[in-house]
C-alpha cells in the first residue's frame, strides 16, 4: 500500500507473522507501489523507496506504469540491480489522475495493451526466476468489467498468480468487497487466484478461501495501525483456526514505539517521527485516549517525546472490541464516474490515448 508499507512497517508486519509461526512462513509483505518511469529514469525518491530489511528474504515490489517497454526495463533493474524476488503489476488504481491517463484499473479495458505489458514484464523477469503478478480491480464499473478477461491474460502470458479486488474503480473503497466475483474468477482461470477485499480480521480470510476456493488473500485496510493482523493470519493458515490475541493498550503502545523505532532507523529522527504520526489514530482507534494526547501525538518530533507520551496511556486498558471485523482507513462514497482519456471506452484496442504515468505517482491502489 502507497505510503504505508515501507520497510519499516513491513519489517514490523513480518516480525509479527514470524513470531506467531516461527517455522512456518510469514507471508509477502510488498513494498510499495513504484512507477516504471521513476525507475527507469533514476529518480531519487523512487530508488530510495526500494529499501529491504536484512531479515526481508523475500522482495516483493509492485510496479506501476503504463508503457510495456519502460515496465520491461524497470523490471530487469528490480532483479538485476535490487535483488527483487517479486513482481506485482498494479492495475487496480481507482483515483483520478491515474485513470485519466489510462493506467491502473483503467488498463485492462485496452486488453492488447494489458497482454503486451505481461509480456515484457515476465519476458523481463525471466532470466532472473522471478515470477510476476497481477493485481486488479472487477473492472471500471459494472456494466465495463474486465476482471475475467484478465484472468484470461494473466494465465496466456505466464503471470504466476493474479489477485483481484472484488470492487469496481467506480466503487472506489465504498461498500462491501463482492467476492462472488472473486470464486467466478477462481472458476475460469487456471493460475492461482488472490482474494482481496474487506479482509478485516484472520476469520474474515479463512471465510474467503472458503467460500471462494482462493489460493491466499490480499490484505488492505484490515492492517492500518494493526500489524498484529498479520499473526492472527499466520496463525489462522498454519492451523486453520481462528485464535484473535486481542493485544492491550500496553501492547499497542510497545508496537507503536517499535513501528516509530523502525522508522527512525531508515529515515532518521525527523523524517521518521513525521511518517509515524499518520499512524497515530489507526492504532489508537476506539481507545479511551484523549483528545489532547491524540493531537500531541500527532505532532512528536523525537523519540523521548513520543516515549513521554506513550506514557500517559493506560496499559490495561483492554483492546476495543467494537472496532473488530469493521471497516476502517478510506471509504467515501461510490464515484459519480470514472475519469478515462477521451473515446476510452469506444475502443478496446486502440492505445492513442494511453499517457505515461507521472514519476512520483503515489496514489495506490
Ligand atoms: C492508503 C492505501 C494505499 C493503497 N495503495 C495501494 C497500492 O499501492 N497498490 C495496490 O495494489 N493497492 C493499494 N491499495 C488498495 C489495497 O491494496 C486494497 O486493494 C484495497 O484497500 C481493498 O482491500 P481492503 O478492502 O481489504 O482494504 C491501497 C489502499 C489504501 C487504503
Amino acid at each position: 500500500m502507497a505510503g504505508i508499507t515501507d520497510v519499516a512497517y513491513r519489517t514490523l508486519c513480518r516480525e509479527q507473522a514470524a513470531a506467531a509461526v516461527p517455522s512456518g512462513h510469514p507471508g509477502l509483505f510488498v513494498c510499495e507501489m513504484i512507477t516504471s518511469r521513476g525507475l527507469v529514469e533514476g529518480d531519487a525518491t523512487t530508488k530510495s523507496m526500494l529499501a529491504f530489511d536484512e531479515g526481508e528474504s523475500v522482495r516483493s515490489v509492485q510496479l506501476y506504469g503504463t508503457d510495456p517497454g519502460h515496465l520491461g526495463e524497470a523490471t530487469k533493474i528490480l532483479c538485476g540491480e535490487y535483488g527483487v524476488d517479486h513482481v506485482d503489476l498494479n492495475f487496480g488504481c481507482p483515483v483520478p489522475k491515474v485513470t485519466r491517463k489510462g493506467g491502473g484499473a483503467a488498463l485492462p479495458w485496452k486488453r492488447n495493451l494489458l497482454a503486451a505489458i505481461l509480456r515484457s514484464v515476465i519476458a523481463a523477469a525471466a532470466p532472473y526466476g522471478v515470477p510476476v503478478t497481477m493485481k486488479t480491480r472487477k473492472g471500471i464499473d459494472e456494466d465495463h468489467l474486465t476482471f475475467l478477461e484478465a484472468g484470461r491474460i494473466a494465465g496466456d502470458t505466464g503471470a504466476a498468480a493474479i489477485a483481484l479486488h472484488g470492487r469496481t474503480a467506480m466503487q472506489g473503497y465504498s461498500g462491501e468487497a463482492d467476492w462472488s466475483s472473486i470464486a467466478e474468477l477462481v472458476e475460469a482461470t487456471d493460475i492461482p487466484v488472490l482474494g482481496n477485499g474487506d479482509i478485516w480480521e484472520a476469520g474474515d480470510a479463512l471465510r474467503m478461501v472458503e467460500r471462494t476456493g482462493v489460493a491466499g488473500v490480499v490484505v488492505g485496510r484490515g492492517c492500518l495501525g494493526r500489524p498484529w493482523l498479520f499473526r492472527d493470519l499466520a496463525t489462522a493458515f498454519a492451523s486453520d483456526t481462528v485464535r484473535t490475541q486481542l493485544p492491550r493498550l500496553g501492547e499497542v503502545t510497545a508496537t507503536m514505539r517499535r513501528h516509530a523505532e523502525l522508522l527512525v532507523r531508515y529515515q532518521g529522527e525527523e523524517r521518521g517521527c513525521k511518517e509515524f504520526r499518520k499512524h497515530v489514530s489507526w492504532y489508537l482507534k476506539g481507545f479511551r485516549a484523549g483528545g489532547e494526547l491524540r493531537h500531541a501525538l500527532a505532532l512528536v518530533n523525537t523519540l523521548s517525546e513520543l516515549d513521554t507520551l506513550l506514557g500517559e496511556l493506560d496499559p490495561d486498558e483492554s483492546f476495543p472490541v467494537t472496532e473488530l471485523g469493521r471497516p476502517r482507513g478510506r471509504q467515501g462514497a461510490p464515484r459519480r464516474s470514472v475519469v478515462l482519456p477521451e473515446g476510452w471506452l469506444a475502443d478496446r484496442d486502440d492505445l492513442a490515448s494511453v499517457a505515461p504515468e507521472e514519476i512520483g505517482e503515489t496514489s495506490g491502489g
